[in-house]
């Protein structure tokens, strides 16, 4: 038994932040994203040197951090008595630098277990399983704009927009590889419980949902970026005014968002947004991309930029 599949990375333009039920691993906040074509997660799943317990090697090297998180996935999929597997995972992105690696990894080892166990489950039991992992992986399970609605007993997800439907690429202006200083799960619990904003974060988020799914229905790009920039500073600022402050940006994250200011100001179409990282993610129209990493390149604090145009969901490879 082996199976590979492939999943891109997703990145929200209105924000998940906040769990209903942290059992579950339910959102508390629907979200809308993007899926990405550039970066990806390859995971190859087999039982061929019949291991007695799971394996776990990212990048070539064994992972036995991350492995209890992986292994509870794969027995959502496959049941607790299913055969144990040797995992290989491989990510072109920095992992848990707030370049949701979680989400397209978890995304392709459900689609791969699903294949190697055999189970057949549908695309959204399939998303369903993954948001369990981790909630931004639901929608790495679907290509181009998705829309994640946090329903009533689980989450419902839809493409909006396929990817050619509406292209634009993301620049991605990375200012610190190295992973971040506290999970984005245990951030929201931390907003949830100490920040002043966070009941007004739930009550807004609909609107938002609204206003983002109108504009890319019109294809509106001046709308949809100006509500995913709101959505994102929204997110943030609940963020800062926990406590402790959870500021995951630094000089160089403002810096970028400076520089993006002024592509706008020269009548550039391209927006922010930004994650649990002080990674900046520039959305553009693919024609305004050599102008917008050329001004990021050259921004002070900027180590490296990664593009991507927009891409599908996870999917099986076949060798
Ligand atoms: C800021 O999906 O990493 O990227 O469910 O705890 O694994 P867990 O959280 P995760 O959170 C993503 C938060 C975000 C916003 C988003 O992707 O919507």
């Amino acid at each position: 038994m082996r199976a590979t599949a492939i999943a891109q990375p997703n990145i929200a333009l209105i924000k998940y932040w906040g769990k209903r039920d942290t059992a579950n691993n339910l959102p508390a906040v629907g979200s809308i994203s993007i899926t990405l074509d550039g970066l990806h997660t390859r995971m190859t799943l087999s039982d061929e040197s019949a291991v007695a317990e799971d394996v776990l090697v990212v990048n070539g090297k064994e992972d036995p951090a991350m492995l209890p998180r992986i292994s509870r996935c794969l027995d959502s999929v496959g049941g607790r008595d299913r055969q144990r597997l040797r995992i290989e995972s491989e990510c072109n992105n920095p992992i848990a630098a707030g370049l949701a690696a979680s989400a397209s990894a978890f995304a392709a080892l459900v689609v791969a277990a699903d294949a190697v166990f055999g189970t057949s489950h549908n695309q959204l039991t399939l998303a369903r399983l993954a948001g369990r992992a981790s909630g931004s992986a639901a929608r790495s399970l679907y290509g181009g704009f998705v829309e994640l609605d946090k329903g009533d007993a689980d989450i419902e997800l839809q493409t909006l927009l396929e990817a050619s439907a509406w292209p634009l690429t993301v620049i991605v202006a990375i200012t610190t590889a190295g992973p971040k200083p506290v999970s984005s799960g245990d951030a929201m619990e931390l907003s949830r419980q100490t920040s002043p904003f966070y009941g007004r974060w739930l009550e807004q988020q609909s609107e938002d949902l609204d206003a983002a799914r109108s504009a890319i229905a019109a294809r509106d790009f001046g709308r949809l970026g100006a509500i995913a920039e709101h959505n994102c500073l929204k997110m943030h600022s609940v963020m800062w005014a926990s406590r402790p402050p959870m500021i995951y940006w630094n000089s160089a994250t403002l810096a970028c968002m400076q520089t993006v200011r002024e592509l706008q100001a020269d009548g550039l179409d391209v927006f922010f947004t930004i994650d649990a990282g002080p990674q900046l993610k520039a959305v553009c129209a693919p024609e305004h991309a050599a102008a917008v990493r050329e001004a990021l390149t050259a921004t002070p604090g900027v180590t490296e930029i990664m593009q991507s145009d927009l891409g599908e969901g996870a999917r099986i490879l076949v060798d």
